[in-house]
């Protein structure tokens, strides 16, 4: 009867680590094969971090994960010279973590962001059927805004379909590139323009590599890979990324 009690008065009080087992023996019911993680992790509670996952709503969302890690891959770069860039944008959230890294790097970066505006081009067969042409879209004006903190100076918007505006670039070096379009095609071009434009030690991450609901774009890294030195690190929150080997970019 005792042990009945205090049992209940820490079910009451929520004692943190007595909600959690409850949690994942509900959540072993409901979804079997869901992965709980430990819930004692040090970056849950970074005021910075957080108040940046609020600021673009992800506070709840299912990737602040993937978005702490990039913040992670952003120092790896630190030293590493060249320009960064976003393919896939939306609202700008994760090119806010890349301009921030920017302003700690030792070395002076743009940041050069590639969308529609528009939400995603039309999935073609290798895509499956969990995305829509038009899904995600977020206008250009509202990004300008979210990333207005940076100045002028620090950002580039190229507005049009992966990969018409890449050509504007050309003539750039890279240590960071976030490939983040959902699909097969605009993925596979992503690759095949930046890769050899990447500065060696420089990281491109594909923030859907390793997805089941992302089968094109996980194929476009590992075919576009297959016959280069690199391989895709996938990560155990999703996503994927590689380190780009010498030589280095003409
Ligand atoms: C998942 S969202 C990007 C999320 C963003 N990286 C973030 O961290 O919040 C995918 C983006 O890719 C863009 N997109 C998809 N296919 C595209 C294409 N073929 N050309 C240009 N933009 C595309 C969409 O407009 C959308 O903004």
């Amino acid at each position: 009867m005792r042990k009945l009690q205090t049992l209940l008065w820490m079910i009451w009080r929520r004692d943190p680590l007595l909600s959690f087992f409850l949690l994942q023996k509900i959540g072993a019911w409901l979804v079997p094969k869901y992965r709980f993680n430990w819930p004692q992790l040090a970056w849950w509670d970074d005021n910075e971090f957080n108040a940046y996952l609020k600021r673009f709503d992800e506070l709840d969302s299912n990737n602040a994960d993937r978005h702490w890690m990039l913040a992670q891959l952003m120092r790896l770069v630190s030293e590493v010279p060249g320009d960064t860039a976003e393919c896939g944008v939306f609202k700008g959230a994760s090119s806010y973590l890349i301009c921030q890294g920017n302003q700690k790097a030792k070395v002076r970066r743009i940041h050069h962001m590639f969308d529609s505006f528009s939400g995603l081009s039309e999935p073609s067969l290798r895509d499956g059927d969990f995305w829509s042409g038009g899904d995600l879209a977020c206008s250009l004006d509202e990004v300008r805004a979210n990333l207005a903190e940076f100045g002028e100076d620090a950002v580039r918007f190229y507005e049009g379909w992966i990969p018409d505006r890449f050509s504007e670039v050309s003539d750039r070096r890279f240590s960071f590139v976030h490939i983040d379009v959902d699909l097969f095609e605009p993925t596979r071009d992503s690759l095949a323009f930046f890769y050899p434009r990447m500065h060696v030690g420089g990281i491109i991450l594909c923030d859907d590599y390793g997805f089941t609901t992302c089968p094109g774009a996980t194929a476009a890294c590992d075919e576009y890979l297959q016959d280069r030195p690199e391989s895709m690190i996938g990560l155990s929150c999703g996503g994927g990324f590689l380190i780009k080997k010498g030589p280095q970019p003409q």
